[in-house]
């Protein structure tokens, strides 16, 4: 049956194509990714369906802005009971400690179990030039490093990192500190637009926590057929 560690993006813009999805997949996924597309064609009504079916729900809307307005929009997020969230951790470290303190605050009051807070190091679509463009300073593994240190110490749960990072990230920053990898190709799939991907089993043992898998299964001839050979091939891992 489902496994928590395999997180199915819903890369839709209707509740309708998100319903359709949930149910072909029925207990083949425990956990789902709403992302920017979905949140804001369908809004919390998306979040409210899926944690009414029991589902997990990482609700990935990459928050960024000046401290006070994330730790209230955070608050905001608390409240539709999602279990992971993300915000960029280029946003620094009193923004983060803001959504850190903000998150256990609100779930304290409502009595619910906390959101785990990810931070976004530095986006896989970013290249050195581009890096170097907007200012970066040191290498993007570099940078990558060090926002997932300063994200440990201002409070934050976990990063979402290309798996080629997971291994350093799960040396530095210890066992429990989640690690969410998109950019993952079962070994049945094809590549689409992932240039640099890797396959399920090997980003667990790198070092992931979570993985993010969209198109290889709801773009699967049979999506639930999909779902489970992802699960078959991460047995025993
Ligand atoms: O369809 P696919 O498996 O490529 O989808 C992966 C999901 O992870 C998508 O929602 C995509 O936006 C997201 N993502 C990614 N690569 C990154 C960051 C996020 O594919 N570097």
């Amino acid at each position: 049956m489902a496994d928590d560690r395999i997180i199915t993006a819903l890369d839709v813009h209707s509740l309708e194509d998100m319903k359709k999805l949930v149910e072909t997949l029925g207990d083949s996924v425990s956990f789902y990714k709403v992302g920017m597309e979905l949140f804001y064609s369908a809004g919390p009504d998306a979040v409210r369906y899926l944690k009414d079916q029991g589902k997990h729900v990482f609700l990935d809307l990459k928050v960024h802005d000046i401290p006070n307005t994330v730790g209230q929009s955070i608050r905001a997020l608390t409240r539709l009971g999602a279990d992971l969230m993300t915000l960029h951790g280029t946003g620094g470290r009193a923004m983060m400690e803001a959504a850190a303190e903000a998150v256990r605050d609100e779930a304290a009051k409502l009595n619910i179990e906390r959101p785990r807070l990810l931070a976004v190091t530095v986006l896989t679509s970013i290249d050195e030039d581009a890096w170097k463009e907007i200012g970066g300073k040191y290498s993007i593994a570099e940078s990558v490093k060090n926002l997932a240190k300063l994200a440990k110490e201002a409070g934050i749960d976990g990063t979402v990192s290309s798996p080629y990072e997971a291994k350093e990230i799960r040396e530095m920053n210890g066992p429990d500190f989640l690690i969410v990898t998109p950019g993952i190709r079962p070994t049945f799939a094809v590549a689409n637009d992932q240039k640099r991907f890797t396959t399920p089993s090997q980003a667990l043992r790198d070092g992931a926590s979570h993985l993010v898998i969209g198109r290889p299964i709801t773009k699967a001839a049979d999506p639930k057929e999909a779902a489970e050979k992802i699960l078959a091939e991460i047995q025993g891992v």
